[in-house]
C-alpha cells in the first residue's frame, strides 16, 4: 500500500468485525513513520481506535506519536453542532426578527431523519477540506461499509436536494414580492436562502475531492469469508459507480501455515477456496493479505506487525 501514501484522504470501509480499525490505524501509523503528517479520523461509534492506541482520544484532535493525530467524532455531537453552527451563521447576519423565524426552521429540520448523515458530512468536510495545511494525508476508519458509502454518495444526493430547495425558497420568495411585500433586498439577503447556497458550495467542494483519484483512495478491508465477500462486492459495486478510486482489497486475518489437526486443516482448506474465488473476483484490485496473528491488535507492537503486511 505504499503507493497511497501519496494521497490526501485514504478511508478504511468493510463489513463489520473484518479489521476497519486495525488496518486503519496500522496505515495511519506506517504513514507517519514516513514523515508524512497524519490525521486518523474514526467515525465508528464504537470508537475502538482509543483502545488500540491504549489512550483515550476524544472529539478533539490529539497527538498519539510524532507526527500522527487522532480524533473520534460522534453522529450526536456532530449534528447538536451542527445546528448550533448554521444557527450562529444566521445570528451573524440578520436581525433578532428573522433570526427567529430562521430558527424555528431550523429546528424543524433538525428534528428529520437524516441530519446525523449530513452533519457528520459536514464535519467530513471540515476535516478533508479545510485541514489539507496541517495535514499530508488524513485516515478514515468508518463505520461498516453500507453507511459510509452512503455518506460518499451523499454530495450527490444532497446537491440535487439543496438545489430543489433553494429553488422553492426563492419561489417563496417571489410570491411575497408579488403579493405587495416588496423587499428586493431582503430576498437577495434570505437566510435560509444563504445557509443552503454555502452548504451547497461546501458539498461541492467534498464532492470533487472525493472522486479526485489521484487525492481520494477507498480501502476495502474484508475476510476470507462467504458474507464478507459478497459485502465486498456490493461495496465495490458502490464506489465505482460513485466514481471513488479503490485503492486496494486487504484481505485480512489469513490462517498461518503449518498447523495440524482436523479443524485446523478443513478451515484452511475453506480459506484456501475462498482466496482463490476472490482473486478471481476481485482480479483487478490490488489485494494485500494480512495474517492471523496468535492475539488481537492492540498496542504499538501488535500494530507495527500489521503495519509491517500492510506496507510489504
Ligand atoms: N490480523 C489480525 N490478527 C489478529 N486479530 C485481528 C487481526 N485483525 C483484526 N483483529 C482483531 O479482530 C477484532 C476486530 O477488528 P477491528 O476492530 O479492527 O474490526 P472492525 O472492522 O473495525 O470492526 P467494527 O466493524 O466493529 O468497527 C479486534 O479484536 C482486532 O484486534
Ligand atoms: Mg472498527
Amino acid at each position: 500500500m505504499t503507493s497511497l501514501l501519496d494521497r490526501q484522504v485514504v478511508f478504511f470501509g468493510g463489513k463489520g468485525g473484518v479489521g476497519k480499525t486495525t488496518c486503519s490505524a496500522a496505515f495511519a501509523l506506517a504513514a507517519s513513520r514516513r514523515n508524512k503528517r497524519v490525521l486518523l479520523v474514526s467515525t465508528d461509534p464504537a470508537h475502538s481506535t482509543s483502545d488500540i492506541f491504549e489512550r483515550h482520544i476524544g472529539g478533539s484532535e490529539c497527538e498519539l506519536l510524532p507526527n500522527l493525530s487522532a480524533i473520534e467524532i460522534d453522529a450526536d455531537r456532530e449534528s447538536a453542532r451542527y445546528v448550533r453552527d448554521v444557527k450562529r451563521d444566521i445570528e451573524r447576519m440578520f436581525s433578532p426578527g428573522v433570526v427567529r423565524q430562521a430558527h424555528r426552521q431550523i429546528d424543524m429540520a433538525a428534528a428529520s431523519p437524516g441530519l446525523a448523515e449530513v452533519a457528520l458530512l459536514d464535519r467530513m468536510i471540515d476535516l478533508i477540506v479545510e485541514r489539507e495545511q496541517l495535514f499530508d494525508l488524513v485516515v478514515f476508519d468508518t463505520a461498516p461499509t453500507g453507511h459510509t458509502l452512503q455518506l460518499l454518495r451523499m454530495p450527490e444526493a444532497m446537491t440535487t436536494w439543496i438545489q430543489a430547495l433553494v429553488k422553492h425558497r426563492r419561489a417563496l420568495l417571489e410570491i411575497d414580492r408579488g403579493s405587495g411585500g416588496e423587499q428586493p433586498a431582503a430576498a437577495l439577503a434570505d437566510p435560509i436562502l444563504a445557509a443552503l447556497e454555502r452548504r451547497h458550495e461546501r458539498l461541492a467542494q467534498l464532492r470533487v475531492r472525493v472522486t479526485d483519484r489521484g487525492w481520494t483512495s477507498f480501502v476495502l478491508v474484508t475476510i476470507p469469508e462467504r458474507l464478507a465477500i459478497e459485502e465486498t462486492a456490493r461495496a465495490a459495486d458502490l464506489l465505482s459507480d460513485t466514481n471513488v478510486d479503490i485503492g486496494g482489497l486487504v484481505v485480512n486475518r489469513i490462517l498461518p501455515d503449518g498447523l495440524a489437526g482436523e479443524f485446523y486443516v478443513s478451515r484452511k482448506a475453506q480459506e484456501r477456496s475462498y482466496l482463490d474465488e476472490i482473486a478471481r473476483r476481485f482480479e483487478r484490485l490490488r489485494r494485500i493479505e494480512v495474517r492471523q496473528l496468535a492475539r488481537d491488535v492492540y498496542g504499538l507492537t501488535s500494530l507495527t506487525l500489521v503495519s509491517d503486511q500492510l506496507m510489504r
